[in-house]
């Protein structure tokens, strides 16, 4: 199958991720079927993108036109059952390594096309292990976004030892020609290149913040001021989400064993806390609830 065949894409969850692949694929044209846990969690998902949409409309990216007619591709359901005529899926469900194999087993059995990709958005479980949950893992890919989908151009093309090159040639083209992604490609290892760069870096200002060094405020001036970056570490994190902070930076841990990986206290216990960042209200920061 090349990219150009690609027209039916299927989206398992509609969070923060999910939400941005389903919209990003919509608005290219694309037909696609998002599947969420439960009708509260499809309703919360389909709310996300109409409000990403209605952004690029009061922003003048967008027509109404072009929202409705994305709104129109977009169809959200609890049953997995529905991909099975998708042409590619994607999956940005939570990063449990269970859970993710458990979706790739359901996938394996219900997607019918023989030459489907079932790609993943992870960002830090191996690729391998859920090809291998599957009985075609050389169709097993990443496909690894960044946040906000539709802003962000960036996707790291990861590729396990398992992957057929045509699937790995057929999903980078589906990324630049399709989405307009720019594709970096990167082995099957933990953090892939951009969060095993990224994240001893979030930790280390965790750290810094937790041990009394400085507050967020200073430390997120300071990386904004002095270095120009857009936000500073700590709100990057509460933008990512804490949770997801927390279990990349246990599965880079856990693959390379290195201190810098490791997660500070303060991180796991916000995440117990329920303090997750911008999606639950309130991380280092506080926010109106989206
Ligand atoms: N947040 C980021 O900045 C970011 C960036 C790149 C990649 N990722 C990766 O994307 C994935 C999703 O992250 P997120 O930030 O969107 O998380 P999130 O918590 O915002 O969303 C996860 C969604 O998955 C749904 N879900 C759980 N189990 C499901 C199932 N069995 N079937 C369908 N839906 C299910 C949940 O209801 C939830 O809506 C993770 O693998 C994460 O590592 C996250």
């Amino acid at each position: 199958m090349s990219a150009s065949d690609i027209e039916r894409i299927g989206v398992v969850g509609s969070g923060l991720m999910g939400a941005g692949i389903a919209e990003v694929s919509a608005r290219a044209g694309l037909d696609v079927v998002v599947r969420e846990i439960d009708a509260a969690a499809a309703e919360a998902g389909q709310a996300r993108v109409m409000r990403s949409l209605d952004r690029g409309v009061a922003s003048g990216k967008l027509s109404e036109e072009e929202r409705d007619s994305a709104v129109g591709r977009l169809r959200f359901t609890t049953d997995l059952g529905e991909l099975a005529d998708r042409q590619m899926v994607i999956e940005a469900v939570v990063e449990d390594e269970a859970l993710k194999v458990d979706v790739f087993r359901g996938l394996d059995k219900v997607v019918t096309d023989p030459q489907a990709i079932l790609a993943t958005n992870t960002s830090s479980i191996p690729v391998m292990k859920l090809g291998i949950a599957t009985a075609r893992p050389e169709q097993v890919v990443g496909i690894h976004f960044f946040n906000p989908v539709p802003v962000l151009r960036l996707v790291e093309l990861v590729t396990s030892l398992l992957t057929s090159p045509d699937t790995a040639e057929t999903a980078e083209r589906f990324a630049v020609e399709r989405l307009g992604k720019k594709v970096i490609r990167s082995q099957d290892r933990a953090g892939f290149v951009v969060n095993a760069l990224l994240v001893p870096y979030l930790l280390s200002s965790i750290r810094m913040m937790e041990s009394g060094f400085a507050t967020a405020e200073d430390i997120d001036t300071g990386m904004v001021e002095g270095c120009n970056h857009p936000m500073g570490p700590l709100r990057l994190c509460d933008l990512i989400g804490l949770d997801t902070t927390l279990a990349v930076a246990q599965s880079l841990y856990e693959e390379f064993k290195e201190p810098l990986y490791a997660p500070p206290p303060m991180l796991s216990r916000m995440v117990e806390a329920g303090l997750l960042g911008r999606k639950t209200g309130r991380g280092f920061y506080e926010y109106a609830r989206a």
